[in-house]
């Protein structure tokens, strides 16, 4: 399975910071914002990964990543010129996913919660279809809403509904199997000018084929759009962070626990980075040593 990173658009709600720097580069307490996105796709076990950015940002997300050969992973890069939509990663990365199954997870999304890459391998191992997660938000209206039956199948989905009919939205992760690159094909840009994933999601659904995952209230779904769903987002990291001395979306650390890289490897990035998350990686390649 390919894993695709969208970390483009305008990132208009943040003006005047995002004039100047693309948005998921922006630190959620110690870390960029796509440290988050890029834990998940590694957490669920996927190495070929795909960041889809805007032309002026993606040297900024080279020198953070490189190739993703210090992390074991494969990273490559493709520019989105104009934010025509979440769909249209699909028709920029067509070539990268080539006859295999891909996920999607956009750069601005925090995951967070006790089993998650359980889920996440669950959605992994399905054959086909797709597979999306909803999650129990206070204002329906801002979000993709998802709509049911008595019998809580699910039987629409609404993008940004001013009547929600339930107040469960579709997070910003979506798995498919390769039909989604035909699907994509056949988008029409709304009545705002994009191609709209929920469109795809919708297509889906009326072939039978739209597994809804729900994230419970142990979960984390984090914004970080605005100014203020930014520090909220922070804080609720560095609380978590402080209280257990544990990393959320630490990626040298899932590379190394994933079996990507070797302890002498993990430390030797360790010893690059002269701040907490640096003596972090130190600890673990410390305690490892000593277990
Ligand atoms: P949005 O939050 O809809 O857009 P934005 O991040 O540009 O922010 P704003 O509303 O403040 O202008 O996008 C959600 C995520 O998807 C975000 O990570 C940006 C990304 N995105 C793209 O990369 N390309 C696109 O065409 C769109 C629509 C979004």
């Amino acid at each position: 399975m390919k894993g695709i990173i969208l970390a483009g658009g305008k990132g208009t709600r943040l003006y005047p910071t995002t004039r100047g720097i693309c948005k998921q580069l922006i630190p959620i307490y110690d870390k960029p914002m796509v440290y988050y996105a890029l834990s998940v796709l590694m957490l669920a076990g996927i190495k070929d990964i795909l960041i889809i950015t805007t032309q002026n940002a993606l040297i900024n997300f080279q020198d953070l990543f490189g190739k993703g050969e210090e992390l074991g992973v494969n990273i490559s890069y493709a520019a989105q010129d104009q934010p025509r939509g979440i769909a249209e990663s699909f028709l920029i990365g067509k070539g990268f996913i080539g006859k295999d199954k891909v996920c999607l997870i956009l750069g601005d999304n925090i995951f967070f919660g006790h089993g998650l890459p359980d889920l996440l391998q669950d959605a992994v191992n399905q054959e086909e279809g797709a597979t999306i997660f909803g999650y129990y938000v206070r204002d329906p209206r801002r979000y993709a809403i998802i709509e049911f039956d008595e019998k809580e199948n699910v039987t629409a989905l609404q993008e940004k509904p001013a009547h929600p009919r339930s107040n469960w939205a579709v997070t910003g992760l979506y798995f498919y199997d390769n039909e989604v690159i035909k699907i994509a094909e056949t988008l029409v840009p709304s009545a705002r000018g994009e191609l709209e994933i929920t469109d795809v999601n919708n297509a889906y659904l009326a072939r039978g084929k739209l597994q809804l995952t729900r994230l419970g209230r142990g979960y984390a779904w984090l914004d970080t759009g605005t100014c203020d769903s930014l520090i909220d987002a922070s804080m609720f990291i560095k609380t978590i962070e402080d209280r257990q001395g544990l990393k959320i979306g630490c990626i040298e650390e899932i590379a190394y626990r994933m079996g990507y890289l070797t302890r002498d490897a993990l430390e030797k990035i360790a010893r690059q980075i002269h701040t907490s998350y640096g003596e972090y990686l130190l600890r673990i390649v410390e305690e490892e040593r000593s277990s």
